[in-house]
């Protein structure tokens, strides 16, 4: 039995039954409420040490009846590593970065996926679809599997190869969208109109949400039950950033947490998609459709991101703002992390780095502040956006100079 109490729309507040599709207007996304003081009282943070080291861990914060019945690969739990040469460089001494490249399809995408996937099999659902930019699409192919759930793909022309074949390996139905992205939502939706297939796409349904709370789960306990000054998120439709502060209320509700302010919301955007930034610069609540979309491939691809609203509205609540870096920026600053740090992220998290480098110098965030970068995906599901490495060749036989 699980904690939840009700899922209803964030904005509007109408009911919502699980399992079915939702029915929050847009900009309005389903959010699941739980039973908070009973959790209290039957459940003590210090038991947290006791669980796996997955995501699991926090099963009375998450949506599901069976959490021994989940289709796990062990996603979540990922490292805060400590990156104090970046962190120089940028000229934020404390800066940590949240590794989200270690789950197994190599992105944070395996959160929501993992507890979505588990608690729709709960509900009896067959077949889910949705339009992913990749790596949803390759983390729904795996967990989908991991489920026994049918899966349907539809992924943009450009889909980078590992998620391709993340997809295509583990038996989702995939289909490459031949044209402009911003159709793939419409087309979508048209199919769960004729076909009756479950909507996983970005807020359509509360469950992704849920899984990727526990990003802030894991921050508040791995820092021993602090938060950093600053979080730096990588942002397209929003999912990742609005739960990870979903997180922390919930934990200051629950007294996990002391009550305070929350940490100051940065989201990044890389600048030939970055209609956050173009409406938190115009001092306005909403994103408008952003036309001309000119990014990598990978991630960041949201033309119209559904969380928008949610998202302005916490960047307002925290003093935080929201910056665009050119992909000329992004990758660099992708390279100089892998150099400094040898951690090996992918580019979308290098509008991070260089959006705290540009925070930094506009005085937005201070150097004493201690500032956490989510790295939200391994560069190796995006090796083919990295410009080509130079190196030397030796014929065999011969010898290795300096
Ligand atoms: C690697 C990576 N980082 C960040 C994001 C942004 O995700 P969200 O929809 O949670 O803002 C995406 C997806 O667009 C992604 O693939």
């Amino acid at each position: 039995m699980s904690y939840v109490k009700d899922i209803i729309c964030w904005k509007s507040g109408a009911s919502v039954t699980d399992g079915t599709p939702a029915i929050c207007e847009p900009g309005d996304f389903p959010e699941v409420h739980y039973d908070l003081s009973r959790l209290a009282k039957e459940f003590d943070r210090d038991k947290l040490s006791h669980g796996p080291s997955s995501l699991w861990r926090y099963w009375p914060l998450l949506p599901v009846d069976d959490p021994d019945n989940a289709a796990t690969l062990g996603e979540g739990w990922t490292p805060i590593v400590q990156t104090p040469a970046l962190g120089k460089a940028l000229g934020s001494p404390q800066l940590v970065i949240k590794d989200e490249g270690r789950n197994p399809s190599g992105t944070f995408k395996d959160r929501g996926a993992c507890v979505a996937a588990t608690r729709l099999r709960e509900l009896g659902i067959k077949t889910i679809v949705h339009n992913s930019s990749g790596n949803a699409g390759g983390a729904w192919g795996m967990y989908a599997k991991r489920a026994g759930l049918n899966c349907v793909n539809l992924l943009p022309n450009d889909v980078l190869p590992a998620s391709l074949c993340q997809s295509v390996y583990s038996g989702a139905d995939t289909i490459l969208l031949d044209g402009e992205w911003k159709h793939s939502g419409p087309m979508v939706a048209e199919a769960v109109q004729k076909m009756g297939w479950f909507n996983v796409g970005t807020f359509k349904e509360p469950h992704r949400l849920e899984g990727k709370k526990t990003m802030g789960l894991e921050i508040a306990e791995q820092l021993g039950w602090t938060l950093p000054d600053v979080i730096v998120y990588p942002t397209g439709g929003g999912l990742g950033a609005v739960a990870i502060y979903k997180a922390f209320r919930e934990l200051m509700t629950l007294g996990w947490l002391p009550k305070g302010p929350l940490p100051k919301l940065i989201v990044t955007q890389y600048a030939g998609c970055a209609p956050v930034v173009k409406a938190f610069e115009a001092g306005v609540d909403h994103a408008d459709l952003w036309e001309d979309l000119d990014v990598p491939p990978g991630g960041l691809k949201s033309t119209r991101p559904p969380g928008d609203q949610a998202l302005l509205k916490i960047i307002k609540e925290t003093n935080g703002a929201a910056i665009s870096v050119t992909t000329e920026d992004a990758i660099a600053a992708t390279t100089q992390a892998i150099d400094l740090e040898g951690l090996f992220p992918c580019p979308e998290v290098g509008t991070s780095i260089e959006g705290l480098r540009k925070a930094l110098a506009q005085g937005m965030v201070t150097s004493d502040e201690k500032a956490l970068i989510m790295s939200t995906g391994s560069g190796l599901k995006s090796v083919p956006v990295f410009p080509t490495p130079k190196f030397r060749t030796v014929e065999a036989g011969g010898s290795l100079s300096p």
